[in-house]
């Protein structure tokens, strides 16, 4: 029995963006924000406030988020890293605050400059923070499948760092496979494991595509009853600080398939591709998703 609904949140100009060489302006970022807001997304991650010489590409989140033109039914969110972060994120009124770390300790440490046990006082001061402000807040766990630095990550040290997350009193937690390594079976016992522990309505899976697995290992979620997604529209996307990483599930080949399989996302795919075209156009390449390719052959 898979879910009748499901809520894809877009990371696109954030997850998307960061790993892009060439630099996209800022009213560009602004006028792509504004097209994605009208495809009838309910959650758009717009930028980033880590800091700016880790990723160039970002250092105008406060520029786009008080530039975009702002839903109100919209959850406008950005990655803070730190109470540094989070004053500038404050600053814009963003809606929610993602945090993030890794459940490996190279990556989190190539990621944050941090270890796994010092990175905790700093999301806790960050997620109490953002409470006090009213935000609410998102988690991000890395490495969840395999760390391109450590390799294999056990699932008990994924299930304790989401553990420390959830007692901090995030609202809900995202488990990234960073460098897309998942496969449907992994993904199959994972979240047996996660679901022995937290309930469904709080965790969202974030894929990768970087070995075109992603779909596969949202249908194996489906089947688990995970009824959140991130996505980033045409497949942009990575992890700068993990080497071999690649664009995210394409949220265009995601409502796709959900539309033809009957699940309601509330997305209008003519829209979202109407924003990848945008996007695309700024770019110096083609869009990887495969309803951009289909697109950009008619
Ligand atoms: P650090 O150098 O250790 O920072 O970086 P620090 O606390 O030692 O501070 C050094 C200086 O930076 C200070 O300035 C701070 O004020 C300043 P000084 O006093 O020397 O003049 N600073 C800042 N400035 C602006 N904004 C800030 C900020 N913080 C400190 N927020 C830090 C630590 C975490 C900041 C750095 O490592 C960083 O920015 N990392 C971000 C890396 C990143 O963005 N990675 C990609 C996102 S994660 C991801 O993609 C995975 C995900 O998609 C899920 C998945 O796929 O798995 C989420
Ligand atoms: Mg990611």
């Amino acid at each position: 029995q898979l879910p009748e609904q499901v809520t894809i949140k877009e990371v696109g100009p954030r997850d998307g963006l960061q790993n892009e060489a060439k630099r996209i302006e800022t009213e560009d970022k602004v006028a792509w924000i504004d097209h994605l807001s009208e495809s009838g997304l309910s959650y758009i991650e717009i930028s980033s406030f880590v800091h700016p010489k880790w990723i160039p590409q970002l250092a105008d989140a406060k520029e786009v988020a008080e530039a975009i033109k702002r839903h109100p039914e919209i959850t406008y969110a950005a990655l803070v890293p730190n109470m540094k972060g989070l004053e500038r994120a404050i600053d814009t009124e963003i809606d929610e605050v993602s945090i993030f770390m890794s459940s490996s300790e190279t990556h989190n440490k190539k990621n944050i400059n941090k270890s796994i046990e010092d990175t905790y006082p700093v999301l806790k001061e960050v997620v109490e923070g953002a409470k006090q402000a009213d935000k609410s807040v998102r988690g991000y766990v890395s490495t969840v499948f395999g760390c391109p630095y450590d390799g294999h990550v056990p699932v008990e040290q994924v299930l304790h760092v989401c553990d420390r997350l959830f007692e901090m009193g995030i609202d809900e937690l995202s488990l990234g496979d960073t460098i897309g390594v998942a496969d449907p079976n992994q993904v199959d016992r994972v979240l047996e494991e996660v679901n022995k522990r937290f309930s469904f309505d709080r965790i969202a899976m974030h894929f990768h595509n970087t070995r075109g697995m992603a779909l596969a290992n949202v249908l194996v979620s489906l089947q688990h009853g995970v009824t959140i997604f991130d996505g980033a529209l045409g497949g942009l996307g990575g992890c700068p600080y993990a080497k071999g990483a690649s664009g995210n599930l394409a949220t265009d080949d995601l409502v796709h398939m959900l539309n033809q399989m009957g699940i309601d996302t509330g997305i209008r795919q003519d829209k979202l591709l109407v924003a990848a075209s945008y996007i695309q156009s700024k770019l110096d390449k083609t869009l990887p998703s495969h309803q951009m390719q289909v697109t950009n052959r008619s």
